[in-house]
């Protein structure tokens, strides 16, 4: 009873591109999404409207939306942690925009400077002026399988986190496995508990590599009902605030995986491995795809 199709949601030009230190010009980061919109995905997080003192690499947010090639049928979002963020967002024409809470104390501080309550409290506004403007919002819990400050993490505090998201009007919740130390026992009694607040057709993934494990853990997901994941192209990434947190899962990885199970995801591998080796030139990196890096060394 695996799901007939998955949707992916390409974080690549956000949570990929976010943590790379080298300035990256706004025509490779148009280009990286043009190429990913090409290769089939259909949800692309592009950019993020927060403060570029503390994430200064997204700082060219609106310029990339302003240069990217619109495809219709293709979201393209943006994070935004509170009103100011949103309104920018509003301004660059972002179709559908994601809030982003932790399920831990000391990440929140870490990576929003403030409470877990508090956070959610700032995104009051900003879902109701998103209501107004008719823009979908997504939520995201970091630090569901563990945290770099206060380690283990109760899955009934995620689940309360992720139920207060849904209350306030986010149309689906992605569990963000921040630091990559879920396993697959783990991940499907966390996805257990929380689909007892939230229905699991309105859960998403969010799996990092670090310890080898997201592949597994997207498999526990799929026979736990999940069909949407996060997936960044070549496993860009890592997170400013978990030192040592490697890419979220490759896309290519996650897409060899579907295809095996014969789960459609409308996406064409060839593109996708173009598009993930040219951002790893333009960046200078070592391909975080094992499919990628097999593929290319035929
Ligand atoms: P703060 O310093 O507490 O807030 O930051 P503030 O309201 O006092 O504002 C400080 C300055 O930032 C002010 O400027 C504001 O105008 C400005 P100043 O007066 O000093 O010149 N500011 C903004 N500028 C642009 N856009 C905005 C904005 N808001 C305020 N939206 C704040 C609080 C939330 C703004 C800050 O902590 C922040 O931007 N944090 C973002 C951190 C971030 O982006 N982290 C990475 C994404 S989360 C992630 O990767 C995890 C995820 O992938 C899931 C997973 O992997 O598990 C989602
Ligand atoms: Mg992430």
């Amino acid at each position: 009873n695996l799901p007939k199709s998955v949707r992916l949601v390409e974080v690549g030009p956000r949570d990929g591109l976010q943590n790379e230190k080298q300035p990256i010009s706004v025509a490779d980061k148009v280009h990286l999404v043009d190429e990913l919109s090409a290769a089939g995905l259909r949800y692309i997080e592009v950019g993020s409207f927060v403060s570029p003192k503390w994430v200064p690499q997204m700082a060219g947010s609106a310029e990339v939306f302003a240069g990217i090639q619109r495809q219709p049928g293709i979201t393209y979002a943006a994070l935004t942690p509170n009103l100011k963020g949103f309104e920018a967002a509003l301004e660059a024409r972002v179709e559908e925009v994601a809030v982003f809470a932790a399920a831990s104390e000391a990440f929140s501080q870490k990576n929003i400077n403030c409470s877990i309550a508090e956070s959610l409290q700032r995104f009051v506004p900003l879902m109701e002026a998103a209501k107004a403007a008719s823009v979908r919002v997504r939520g995201y819990v970091s630090c569901v399988l563990g945290c770099p400050y206060d380690g283990e993490i109760d899955p009934e505090q995620v689940a309360s986190v992720a139920r207060e998201l849904h209350a306030m009007g986010c149309y689906e919740v992605s569990l963000g496995d921040t630091i990559g130390t879920g396993t697959a026992g783990k991940t499907r009694h966390l996805i257990e508990t929380v689909a007892r607040q939230v229905p699991r057709h309105l859960l998403a993934g969010h799996f990092h590599d670090t310890y080898g494990q997201a592949l597994a853990n997207i498999y526990a997901s799929l026979l736990e009902g999940i069909s949407v994941f996060d997936s960044s192209v070549a496993g860009l990434g890592g997170c400013p605030y978990a030192q040592g947190a490697t890419g979220n899962v490759a896309t290519e990885d996650v897409l060899y995986l579907l295809q095996g199970l014969g789960i459609d995801t409308g996406i064409d591998m060839d593109k996708l491995i173009a598009a993930g080796q040219r951002i790893c030139e333009v960046l200078g990196k070592a391909n975080g795809s094992r499919v990628a890096r097999a593929r290319l060394s035929r």
